[in-house]
């Protein structure tokens, strides 16, 4: 079973955490690596052209009294003109979700080895455009964010 991995930004991550009450919390359970939260979402699908891979699962982060308040939801890895990361997301207050480029993939390639099981991926990832409000306008387009790991569950520690 193929799973994505991603802590999103540790700095973030770190910041929620050191700022008092807090949530960071996810569906499957997230794990813990090097005293950081790691957000799993399990592979569901892939595009038989290999150019979309659907994985599922959650993240919450909320803090700040709930005025910090994420929430991420069934990451695609979407192969077209560069390679991205979207997600569903919601802005505080708003019924409907919306699918949001949040990271671009810094050398794309084909997504092919990410589906296939027994080798770990790991690709380098920047901040999209489109995700600058998820962060309240604190990271600038392009700041680079943590690396999404694609592992085998079996094999992963
Ligand atoms: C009551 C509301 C808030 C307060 C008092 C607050 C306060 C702060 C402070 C003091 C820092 C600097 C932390 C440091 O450098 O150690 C910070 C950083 C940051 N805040 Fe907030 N914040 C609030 C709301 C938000 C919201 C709504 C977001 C949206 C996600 C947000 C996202 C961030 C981010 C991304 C950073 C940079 C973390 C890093 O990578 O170092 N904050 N905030």
């Amino acid at each position: 079973m193929r799973e994505l991995r991603w802590a999103i930004k540790s700095s973030f991550l770190s910041y929620v955490v050191q700022s008092g009450q807090h949530l960071v919390e996810g569906d499957p359970p997230p794990v813990e690596a090097n005293n950081i939260t790691v957000f799993r979402f399990p592979l569901d699908s892939t595009t038989s052209d290999e150019k979309v891979a659907r994985f599922t699962g959650e993240a919450r982060i909320s803090a700040h009294g709930g005025m910090l308040n994420i929430r991420l939801c069934n990451p695609w890895l979407e192969i077209g003109n560069g390679a991205r990361l979207t997600v569903e997301s919601w802005s505080p207050g708003a019924s409907a979700s919306t699918r949001t480029p949040i990271a671009e993939i810094q050398k794309p390639t084909s997504l092919a080895p990410a589906f296939e099981s027994g080798s770990d991926e790991r690709l380098e990832v920047v901040l999209a455009r489109e995700a600058v409000d998820i962060f309240d306008g604190v990271y600038p387009t392009g700041t680079v964010l943590d690396p999404l790991l694609i592992v085998d569950v079996a094999t992963a520690v």
